[in-house]
């Protein structure tokens, strides 16, 4: 392994290293000027004040674009290439709904705003829950939830005290997957039941047999994406809410995975009582490190009253915020991300009633061609037709070229692609997950195919370059262990480890 300690020294490969904002500062360069003075000046003394000088980068505004932008272009993005991320759902998000959601209208309303003076706010959120509920075919919905796991938090602690309300204090058990998300059994632990795992069985759909014999009188309910997060469709899904609801258990639907069945089928009407929406996934805002996300929660009729308030009701002709009864408490500030549920009502009205009817069939239409012409180099996880994304597997190319699922996805970024998902779901060996989502063309995916076969010709002929992609990239390989370990934020003690081995 190698090191570097400071921003000169890092060990980027292709490309300079970046300075520091604070490494390009020069005393008295400047970027903004204040506005002349139109009040009298006023010399405020107190303890408090601030004798020194803030030890800010002083940088022209030229400099300070110039690296703010240098240092954008290093980044991959959606809007650059292709980013098969699987379970993430990386599809463009069109500027329209960058542009509503910065109508000034809408985002200097303060959240306090009394609703009286909001109207057109509750408004929104109101049309986009009726929206929610015919999607995902469920009652009421609360758009607290900041993110994807806050909603399952949230699901979590509606069933417990659903359950506690109504006097069956003995249900302590989640059951949930062994192929689930691990946001999935971490907010069943945080809302203080027991987590209990249930197989996946060969075909890679829920053993059902097994959760027969798991379901008891302690089952409180169990979590489930559908399709699983290996991209298939859990068919015994009637059956599987059968025996959780005979078991007096509630079923929580992870919407992680909501994209694939959009216009098509509903939670809802499979039996969940429970649903998140990942707004930040399927409906225009990007997932990941690009923003706060919102993790709407939905719930039918009986579990309204449960529900994080307020949440909007409309009395005649207008809104106003509603306190749910038996409330678990607040998620979130205010009312949740308000400009991210913004984003996906002009998601939802430019796309009108055809192009929702049809996001899930293109979604999976794509998945499905992209898994069958790459197919012909990376043998998949499972034979049943995939959803909207699916596994494949270098499990074997490991045996005999010691190829990993790694170096194909390091491999990928120096061709112009976003790395799949890798080693997840965790119960399929040398992982490789891809999610083209409905907004990728089918030139581009057929690119990403072919590259991919160049990428496993040229690894099997040439094994020393196993280690050594991404060649053209400013980052090679950093290590991903140290900072999970040693979470340091501060630049000054930031080291960039590389992987030699
Ligand atoms: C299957 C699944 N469940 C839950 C989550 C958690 O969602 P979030 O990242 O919005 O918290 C994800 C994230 O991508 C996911 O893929």
């Amino acid at each position: 392994m190698s090191s570097g300690g400071n921003a000169s020294s890092l060990p980027l490969v292709g490309g300079l290293p970046e300075p520091t904002i604070k490494e390009l500062s020069k005393p008295g360069r400047r970027s903004f000027n204040y506005p002349a003075l139109d009040v009298p000046e006023e010399n405020i003394e107190h303890e408090a004040i601030k004798t020194e000088k803030a030890p800010l980068p002083e940088v022209s505004e030229h400099d300070l674009v110039m690296h703010f932008s240098r240092l954008a272009h290093r980044n991959f993005a959606v809007d650059l290439g292709f980013y098969p991320l699987g379970s993430c759902t990386m599809k463009y998000n069109p500027r329209f709904a960058d542009w509503v959601a910065s109508l000034p209208g809408f985002s200097n309303t303060h959240p306090a705003t009394p609703s009286k003076f909001s109207q057109g706010s509750l408004e929104i959120l109101n049309v986009l829950e009726e929206y929610l509920i015919e999607i995902t075919g469920m009652d009421f919905a609360s758009f607290q939830p900041p993110a994807g796991a806050s909603g399952e938090l949230t699901g979590l602690l509606i069933i417990k005290r659903y359950l506690e309300n109504n006097g069956f204090d003995e249900k302590t058990n989640i059951i949930v997957p062994d192929s689930a998300h691990g946001t999935n059994p971490a907010s069943a632990k945080m809302a203080g039941f027991n987590v209990v795992e249930v197989a996946t069985d060969i075909n890679g759909l829920v053993d059902v047999n097994e959760l027969k014999t798991l379901v008891n009188e302690k089952t409180a309910g169990l979590m489930l994406t559908n399709p699983n997060t290996g991209g298939l469709f859990e068919e015994d899904i009637l059956e599987i809410s059968s025996i959780i609801h005979d078991a007096g258990g509630l079923l929580y639907y992870d919407g992680a995975n909501l994209n694939a069945i959009v216009g098509v089928s509903r939670p809802g009407d499979m039996g969940f009582d429970i649903v998140h929406s990942n707004l930040h996934k399927t409906f225009a805002t990007p997932h990941g490190g690009g923003g706060p996300g919102s993790g709407p929660v939905a719930v039918k009729e009986y579990l309204k009253e449960y529900l994080p308030g307020p949440i909007v009701k409309k009395v005649n002709d207008t809104y106003e915020w509603y306190q749910p009864q038996f409330s678990i408490g607040r998620m979130h500030g205010y009312h949740g991300n308000f400009l991210v549920a913004l984003r996906a009502l002009a998601y939802m009205k430019l796309l009108g009633k055809e192009g929702l009817d049809n996001l899930g069939s293109y979604a999976v239409l794509n998945a499905r061609y992209l898994a069958s012409v790459l197919s012909k180099t990376l043998p998949l996880a499972y034979a049943k037709p995939c959803m909207h994304e699916f596994v494949a597997t270098v499990k074997e190319l490991k045996k005999s070229h010691k190829i990993k699922a790694y170096d194909v996805g390091k491999a990928m970024l120096d061709k112009g692609f976003h790395s799949p998902t890798i080693y997840f779901p965790l119960i399929i060996e040398e992982a490789l997950m891809f999610e083209p989502t409905e907004t990728q063309s089918v030139d581009t995916l057929d690119d990403l195919a072919h590259s991919i076969s160049l990428i496993i010709e040229d690894l099997k002929d040439n094994n020393q370059n196993l280690s050594n992609y991404p060649k053209n990239l400013p980052v090679g390989r950093p290590n991903e262990l140290i900072p999970a370990k040693h979470l340091t934020v501060n630049w000054g003690d930031f080291e960039l480890l590389e992987i030699t081995e």
